[in-house]
């Protein structure tokens, strides 16, 4: 017996079957933009005078791509609107020449001069790396029959053949060396990876942890195995892992999450030869990170001496792919003159939040400066909560990778052990039940909430207090349930809205996932009862320990809608709440208990939020999900667009994405890519099809001067039509 609905999915599938054939068999390209200089000033005119140039950094190996006089001047000049782009283009010629060609015109330099140089003399950003195809692509890989919803189902299909467009390796015909007559900032790879994808054209390090969950689920291992392989190369030949695959990253690393990587693969595919390599080079890095970032903290709760890790980096320049962002922090006309000692400190900061990941969050920023200027921030005095628990996961998986017994295993152990006592010791608030960074600068916790808090559990590091209490363990994650019943997306990295790209209300593939994973490291004892009830009056709110997200509920960001923001306090501001569950939440179910409910509230939510926004730039999936009209797609600026994946989204608005930052957002994009299809195949089961809201002009990215500046509103009802089509 068949029945009518599964032979409407089955149409439906394999409609969406074919339009992705059709995807999967084109070969891939690459398509190089080059940017054209444009002068931020009449070409006549000349540049700016500038401060002088920052110390040579011995880390940084090249007189063009690194902090210096030719890098300074082209910054100042400003031709591109992100830094990055210059730092990206491979010269046209020799370095020799290209050096004499700048001496040149160093005098009385103008616009004209600068863009006749860049043009002269350098080529197209990013030509150095090429697409390439994966021999092993299967456009079916078994994770897509653990959805149940056919829209959900179709759309991780299309998801997971965007890997196609997103395979990289170096293109050694246009690569810069020896007998070749450019140079580049490239670190060349010599095996095949996937890229975040826009301005992010390389491999990066902490990124391709949630990637190669995604290339699991997807089945593409040879592509895994080659990610670890360039890692492991670097660490052969550089003795840690940079940022990312340029030589302007030489001075940082980033999340140390290559264990974890390795870890998953011999987990997945049971392949452990790679151990023979991988295991040295993993101690190789821990040394790295032992010998660079650790720092001996007494503890002043017992007085206990811990080894711990901070990030922190040496550097004392502008970072050269946001040469003219760090330099205009620096030299801002409108804040206090710095001296060189003050600026080398500065530039040691901001290259230190970009090592965390997380650039830019008011969680750096030192106690009491909170103007918003990035001048303020004090990350090397903090030993920050995630950093020290991803090495305690470090450890505990290196030695279980080496198996039971065995020296090498023991010391991972024992110094896993440390790390444990450590983070509950400096970083535990039992009272707030929460974790904080512990700040050196004043020798106490940092009251400053953030998604930080959720990654000792992920990684095996829980409190006694949560172990034995359901109340106190639901009381850890009530944040999750505030954000699901008030919010209508995602989780926010904090709840403050400083403009900053790692704040509020912007929301992340990393953090979203590590909630998940810490939910599901709890026993079942303490997770698997009711959610504690509200009782009249109360809210969402209510339910969190008092004091733990460092604000009054009244300082909550209020979530806006069409009619305006809703109020942010008490009952009335849970809005989501209804039916049991959560508006784009799934479905409860009976006796489910209070951790799945927010397993499966979280996980509907990062599918509605991932989808929606691709509908709202132009997504369709043929016979289920019209396109939206052209009207609509003029709002988001998506008449070309066939939908974007991107980097990061908001926790107020499902159709858009995140903003703020250093740059524009960016669309690909290899973690949104892996986490749908990790919560694709382990929630698979739970998910829904999302009801995405009515586009609005809010969701327009910039304003734009043809639309009416008042909100209009749009009628689309892009539920409503798929509704109809099931
Ligand atoms: C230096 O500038 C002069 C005058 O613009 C030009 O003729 C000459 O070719 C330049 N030399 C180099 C090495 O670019
Ligand atoms: C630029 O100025 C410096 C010092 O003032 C001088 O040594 C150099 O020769 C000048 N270069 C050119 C191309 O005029
Ligand atoms: C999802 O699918 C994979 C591959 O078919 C399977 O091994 C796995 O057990 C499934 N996961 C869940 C949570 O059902
Ligand atoms: C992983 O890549 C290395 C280097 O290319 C190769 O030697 C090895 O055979 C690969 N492993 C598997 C299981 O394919
Ligand atoms: C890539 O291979 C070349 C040639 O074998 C080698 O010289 C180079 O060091 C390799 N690159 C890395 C990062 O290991
Ligand atoms: C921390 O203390 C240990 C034991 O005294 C010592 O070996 C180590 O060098 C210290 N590390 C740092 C970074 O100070
Ligand atoms: C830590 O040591 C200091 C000095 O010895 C002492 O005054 C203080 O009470 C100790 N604190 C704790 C928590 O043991
Ligand atoms: C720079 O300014 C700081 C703060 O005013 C001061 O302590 C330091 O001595 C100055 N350093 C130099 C080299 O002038
Ligand atoms: C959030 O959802 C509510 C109702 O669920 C809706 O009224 C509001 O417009 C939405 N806000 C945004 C920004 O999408
Ligand atoms: C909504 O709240 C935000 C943040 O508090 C505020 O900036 C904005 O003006 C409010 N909008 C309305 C319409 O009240
Ligand atoms: C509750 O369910 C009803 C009927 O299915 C639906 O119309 C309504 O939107 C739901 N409310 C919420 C908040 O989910
Ligand atoms: C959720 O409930 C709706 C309405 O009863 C149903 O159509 C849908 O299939 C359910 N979803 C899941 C994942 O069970």
């Amino acid at each position: 017996m068949v029945s009518l609905a599964a032979l409407v999915q089955l149409a439906c599938l394999l409609r969406a079957a074919s339009v992705l054939a059709q995807e999967s068999t084109a070969s891939p390209t690459l398509t190089l933009s080059t940017a054209i200089p444009s002068a931020t000033a009449p070409t006549s005119s000349e540049l700016p005078s500038q401060v002088s140039v920052p110390p040579k950094q011995a880390w940084c190996p090249s007189e063009i791509f690194c902090p210096g006089e030719l890098l300074q001047t082209v910054n100042i000049a400003h031709l591109f609107p992100d830094d990055k782009t210059f730092a990206d283009k491979p010269t046209s010629k020799s370095s020799q020449e290209v050096l004499a060609a700048f001496r040149n015109i160093t005098n009385d330099t103008t616009y004209g001069q600068i863009i006749d140089f860049v043009e002269q003399n350098f080529g197209g950003e990013g030509r150095e790396l090429e697409a390439l195809t994966v021999p092993d692509f299967d456009p079916n890989p078994s994770f897509l029959q653990n959805v149940t919803n056919p829209l959900v189902q179709a759309w991780s299909k299309i998801v997971h053949g965007y890997w196609t467009q997103l395979i990289r390796g170096t293109n050694s015909s246009n690569l810069c060396g020896s007998d070749s007559e450019c140079e580049s900032s490239l670190i060349p790879l010599n095996h095949t990876f996937v890229v975040p994808g826009g301005r992010f054209r390389e491999q990066y390090y902490w990124d391709s942890f949630w990637i190669v969950e995604g290339l699991l689920e997807s089945q593409l291992y040879s592509v895994v195995n080659s990610t670890l392989q360039n890692f492991m190369d670097e660490l052969d030949t550089i003795g840690f892992i940079p940022n990312g695959g340029r030589i302007y990253y030489l001075d940082r690393s980033q999340p140390p999450l290559f264990i974890q990587m390795l870890d998953r693969y011999v987990k997945v595919t049971g392949d452990r030869s790679i151990l023979d390599r991988a295991l040295p080079l993993a101690e190789k890095e821990l040394t790295w990170w032992h010998d660079n970032r650790s720092l001996n903290v007494t503890s002043p709760f017992t007085n206990q001496t811990h080894l711990v890790y901070h990030y922190s980096v040496n550097n004392s320049a502008p970072r050269p792919e946001s040469y003219l962002t760090d330099y205009m922090t620096a030299n801002d006309p409108d804040a206090p003159t710095l001296n060189d000692t003050q600026k080398a400190d500065l530039y040691a900061e901001l290259a230190s939040g970009a090592e965390t990941g997380w650039d830019y969050t008011m969680r750096w920023f030192k106690d009491g400066a909170n103007d918003g200027s990035l001048r303020n921030l004090g990350i090397r005095d903090l030993v920050a909560v995630d950093l020290n628990s991803i090495l305690y996961r470090n450890h505990i998986a290196l030695a279980d990778l080496y198996g039971s017994s065995n020296d090498q295993a023991d010391t991972h152990r024992s110094a896993a052990a440390d790390l444990h006592t450590a983070v509950l010791d400096l970083m535990w608030d039992n009272d707030k039940l929460a974790f904080y960074d512990f700040n050196l600068a004043t020798n106490k916790r940092k009251n400053f909430f953030s998604t930080a808090n959720f990654y000792p559990v992920w990684s095996g590091i829980i409190p006694d207090a949560l172990l034995q209490d359901s109340k106190a363990a639901f009381g850890h994650f009530a944040s999750v349930n505030l954000v699901l019943s008030r919010y209508n997306g995602t989780f926010p990295t904090t709840f403050v809205n400083s403009g900053q790209q790692w704040d509020g209300p912007n929301t992340w593939a990393p953090h979203q996932y590590i909630i998940l994973q810490a939910l599901r490291a709890l026993p079942a004892n303490v997770s698997s009862g009711n959610p504690p009830s509200t009782e009249d009056g109360q809210s969402s709110w209510d339910l969190i320990p008092s004091g733990q997200l460092g604000m009054e509920e009244n300082q909550l960001p209020p979530q806006p809608s069409n009619t305006g923001n809703i109020t942010n306090t008490g009952p009335n501001a849970d809005i989501n709440v209804g039916n049991g569950t959560v508006v784009n939440g799934g479905n409860a179910t009976s006796g489910e208990g209070w951790s799945v409910m927010l397993q499966r509230e979280l996980a509907n939510r990062y599918i509605t939020s991932a989808f929606c926004s691709w509908v709202a730039t132009g997504g369709s999936i043929e016979g289920m999900v019209p396109r939206l009209s052209p009207e609509l797609l003029n709002i988001t600026q998506s008449v070309n667009n066939t939908g974007n994946m991107f980097e990061k989204f908001s926790a107020f608005d499902v159709d858009s994405a995140g903003r703020g930052g250093e740059y524009t957002v960016q669309a690909g994009f290899g973690w949104t890519n892996g986490l749908v299809m990790w919560i694709a195949s382990n929630y698979g089961n739970m998910l829904n099809a999302p009801e995405c809201p009515l586009i609005t002009l809010e969701d327009a990215q910039t304003s734009s001067a043809s639309l009416n500046a008042s909100p209009v509103m749009w009628t689309v009802a892009i539920a409503m039509a798929i509704t109809a089509l099931l």
